[in-house]
């Protein structure tokens, strides 16, 4: 019998952790949860070597995929796009018989050096950051999984490190709220980031 209403698979890529100031710690908060498996990309495979048929098995084994990184590019760091170009085979996750993701959930833990103001349409950027995310939105839905709003946090170089704190502890709770099938996910839907009013997104 499944222990929880959800696990979790945390795919982790940050290429200089040594550096790192924020996601260095938010990882902290949710690696050691139980019905949840926190995976370093980076560590695994230093050498981009990846394992495909052990990076399938463990998607098989979960039902909510999350791709935690900074942001790089407005896109992800090297190896989680070369983990998307050799792990979700066709025939396998897409194309007329691949099946195996279906249903699952994906959405990005991601950090940005820029503010939030420099992510709107009139802002600097000029795109929201799921507008950014569009092009995993899109591989989402043609693996048939359902793509939720990403968690943001914006403005890696000025935010205090009591916001670093709190966003940890976000983090940590809106994990084990998904986990625990405790987020109303028509309302997370609505929201532009999943942290941006947490509260109204948990069920009790
Ligand atoms: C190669 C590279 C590309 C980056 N591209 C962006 C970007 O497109 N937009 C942005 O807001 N920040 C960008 N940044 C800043 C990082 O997102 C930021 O340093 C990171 O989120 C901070 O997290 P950390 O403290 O865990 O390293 C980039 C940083 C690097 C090294």
């Amino acid at each position: 019998m499944k222990r929880f209403e959800n696990n979790i698979l945390i795919l982790f890529a940050h290429p200089a952790l040594q550096n790192s100031r924020v996601n260095r710690q938010l990882m902290k908060y949710v690696m050691s949860l139980d019905g949840v498996t926190f995976h370093d990309l980076y560590e695994a495979y230093p050498d981009f070597h990846i394992d495909v048929k052990h990076e399938q098995n463990l998607l098989l084994g979960n039902d909510i995929i999350v791709f935690h990184h900074p942001l790089f590019w407005f896109s992800v760091p090297a190896i989680l796009r070369e983990w998307m170009d050799l792990v979700l085979q066709h025939m396998w996750a897409y194309g007329k018989t691949g099946r195996a993701l279906k249903g699952k959930k994906l959405f990005n833990v991601v950090t940005t050096g820029g503010n939030e103001s420099l992510f709107q349409h009139d802002g600097n950027h000029g795109n929201t950051m799921i507008e950014f995310l569009a092009p995993i939105r899109q591989s989402a839905y043609v693996c048939g999984m359902d793509f939720l709003p990403p968690f943001v946090v914006h403005g890696t170089r000025n935010i205090t490190q009591q916001e670093i704190t709190q966003s940890g502890e976000d983090y940590r709770k809106m994990i084990v709220s998904l986990r625990d099938g405790k987020v109303n996910l028509e309302a997370a839907r609505s929201q532009q980031r999943l942290n941006s009013d947490l509260e109204s997104i948990i069920t009790t």
